[in-house]
């Protein structure tokens, strides 16, 4: 397993010797299945930021009502490490796998509203860069190809229905042994999109090179051929 951590300050440009894959997109659209699987094909890490906003609010338990101090000394003690290694990347916090206890909805509300917070998205932005500053990455959150890696060779913005969104994300917890229920995960996908594309700062939208794709009809695999296509044509064999 190699490590890339998050520690040392980093800017925005990228070592011309790494590259860098963005998919941004709505809360549910199968960004995550796709990062990893496109990760897996490239031989290079992938970072989820949402798992980063995610363990931050989870920290904060939920208040995102905090001082710019307090908040940045609750994130002076979180220290990000992404490690990868035989086809798979952990984020780790402090050392430990982020696991399952920040993929609930709870904490997906929670990670949108610290999302707003202007100094929540500085101190995650240079940490999300540090990683790119140290390996290829294949990274996919809601600003990634937009604020975090306006340079990145290769830029997707994913979308589909709520609908759509909802009922992927029913399956997917049901694969998880959890039973939801479908108008209230569509209520919770809408609440959290109004969230993500209509804050002030870094909402998401899409970046003016990025390939947009609608994913509403087509499978994962579907989706996957049509990213493939597009990565070879711009990243290094
Ligand atoms: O991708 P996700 O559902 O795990 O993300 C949770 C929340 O984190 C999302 O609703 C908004 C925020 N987020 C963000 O603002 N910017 C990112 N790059 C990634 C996530």
């Amino acid at each position: 397993m190699s490590q890339v951590g998050s520690s040392t300050q980093a800017g925005s440009a990228i070592p011309p010797f790494f590259f860098i894959v963005t998919l941004d997109g709505p809360a549910g659209v199968g960004k995550s299945t796709l990062a990893r699987k496109l990760a897996v094909a490239l031989g290079i890490p992938y970072l989820d930021t949402g798992a980063m906003f995610r363990r931050l609010a989870f920290e904060l338990r939920g208040n995102s009502d905090i001082s710019a101090q307090k908040l940045r000394e609750v994130f002076a003690g979180l220290h990000f490490t992404l490690s990868s290694g035989n086809g798979e990347s952990r984020l780790l916090c402090n050392g430990v796998a982020v696991g399952n206890e920040i993929r609930t909805e709870k904490v997906g509300l929670w990670a949108a509203r610290i999302a707003g917070n202007p100094v929540a998205r500085e101190v995650l932005q240079e940490a999300q860069r540090a990683v790119g500053a140290r390996s290829s990455l294949v990274v996919e959150g809601r600003d990634v190809g937009t604020e975090v890696f306006p340079d990145a060779c290769c830029k997707f913005f994913l979308d589909a229905s709520p609908e759509v969104r909802a009922l992927r994300r029913l399956k997917e917890l049901e694969m998880r042994g959890e039973s939801h229920d479908l108008a209230e995960l569509a209520d919770s996908i809408r609440e959290r999109d109004t969230m993500d594309r209509e804050r002030a700062i870094a909402p998401l939208r899409l970046a003016a090179d990025a390939v947009f794709i609608d994913t509403s009809e087509l499978d994962i695999e579907g989706v996957f051929a049509v990213l493939m296509a597009h990565v070879r044509r711009k990243v290094p064999a």
